[in-house]
């Protein structure tokens, strides 16, 4: 819980500025509770009992945030050998953990089959044929899902919309019954399950209600073939209120979820990221100058488009709120919050209207705990920076900031430059 406390803004009973003070800035700050609360907020709300949640480790795969999710229960959804490894080495149980994606590589299919997964989402043809020699010539058995593709348009944006006939990803319906008869004759293979993704930062009930039919529909097919599936797994996508925006009412997705599936006597996977993870994090940083040119007044501060890129690559929007509460002041200002980064790319947010603020002031970036550190680099040399998760009054560093010179040492000179 973020709030304002005798002015400051505190993340449960953390001072944020006592923070800043001993870390420096800028710094990524999440609230135990507010991870704890998405989960059980959305445990509640399926009653099935027979639904797993399985974090989707690409929208934070922190250690301490993992293991925050791993403790109430949680499986996870991975897309890589890297992100398998985070979820096992945080306590993931492998049968509750599935893997997605359109490119496995052999070393990462080998890898996951012989943890015993609970499923491998399975994007095309090829990528089956190759689970099927790989796990025959280690005498394993696959267990598999074919992600289908509905065709249907979902989520906050191009470049996060999955589920088109466009789009890379799954297998068009009528072709997964063919594969889905071919795959239950292939050496190594089990069929175990069905799997959809359709976007992400999805707001609304619609495009979740066609994607189900779809699946119903699959479904039905494959029984008059005698082809059984134990699990469905539904992806993950909902979405959050960022600034403005109206979330679908999390009762009523779990709703449409037993309403479609629930008299099917199957196990129900969701893949969630962004909804448990968004709101717990924030990014603190400081108002480093005001530059004023005739026609912007900008704030800039010395976090960047390298330590958070969601505005700068898909013109998400954000809200920031001051460190030290200004409650009786009006919005008089118009400024455009800008990191140091060489391009004009490098924004988070435009046109935000607040009280005067000053240079030296500190302001949080809000709802960054998803797709934030993640999708972090190192351009234009800046090292990455202090991640801190907060507990009630305690608080931990859950990343170090990095340091320069270590990472300038990654790099090696050719051996004919070496004297
Ligand atoms: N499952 C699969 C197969 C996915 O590809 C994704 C997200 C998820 C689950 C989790 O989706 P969520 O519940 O977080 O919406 N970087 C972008 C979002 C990319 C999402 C990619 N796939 C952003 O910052 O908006």
């Amino acid at each position: 819980m973020y709030s304002y406390k005798n002015k400051f803004l505190h993340c449960e009973s953390v001072n944020l500025k006592d923070l800043h003070k001993e870390f420096g800035s800028p710094f990524y700050c999440y609230s135990s509770n507010i991870l704890e609360e998405k989960y059980t907020e959305l445990k509640k709300a399926l009653k099935n009992d027979n639904s797993l949640i399985c974090f989707s480790l690409k929208s934070n795969s922190n250690q301490s945030i993992i293991k925050t999710f791993s403790l109430m229960g949680s499986g996870a959804d991975v897309v890589s050998i890297g992100e398998l490894k985070r979820a096992i080495k945080a306590g993931i149980p492998t049968d509750k953990v599935v893997f997605s994606g359109v490119g496995k590589t052999s070393e990462e299919i080998i890898f996951a089959i012989k943890n015993n997964i609970l499923m491998i989402n399975v994007e095309s043809i090829s990528e089956l044929n190759q689970i099927s020699s790989l796990a025959s010539s280690s005498n394993l058995i696959a267990p598999i899902a074919l992600r289908i593709n509905p065709d249907i348009k979902a989520g906050g944006n191009e470049k996060i919309s999955t589920g088109k006939k466009q789009d890379k990803f799954g297998i068009p319906v009528n072709e997964a019954i063919d594969i889905y008869t071919y795959a239950n004759n292939l050496d190594g293979i089990k069929v175990k399950g069905i799997d959809v993704h359709i976007g992400s930062q999805i707001n609304n009930l619609a495009p979740f209600e066609k994607t189900f039919d779809s699946i119903l529909n699959a479904i039905n097919i494959l029984d008059e073939k005698n082809i059984n599936i134990d699990i469905i797994d539904i992806g993950g996508g909902i979405g959050i209120n960022y600034k403005d925006e109206k979330p679908l009412n999390i009762n009523d997705y779990s709703k449409l979820i037993s309403n479609k599936f629930g008299s099917l006597n199957k196990k129900i996977i969701l893949e969630p990221g962004r909804y448990l993870t968004a709101e717990s994090g924030i990014l603190i940083t400081k108002i480093i100058y005001i530059k004023e040119n005739q026609s912007k007044k900008f704030l800039i501060v010395d976090a960047a488009m390298n330590d958070f890129i969601r505005p700068s690559l898909y013109g998400s929007i954000h809200n920031a709120i001051p460190l030290v509460e200004n409650a009786k002041s009006k919005a008089t200002e118009n400024y455009d919050i800008v990191g140091p980064i060489c391009e004009t790319g490098d924004f988070f947010i435009k046109d935000f209207l607040s009280p005067e603020l000053r240079e030296g002031d500190f302001i949080a970036i809000t709802n960054v705990g998803a797709y934030g550190s993640v999708l972090a680099s190192n351009y234009n040399s800046r090292p990455s920076i202090t991640e801190i998760i907060v507990r009630q009054d305690k608080y931990s560093v859950i990343r170090e900031k990095q340091n320069i010179d270590d990472f300038i040492n990654l790099d090696n000179l050719a051996t004919w430059q070496k004297s």
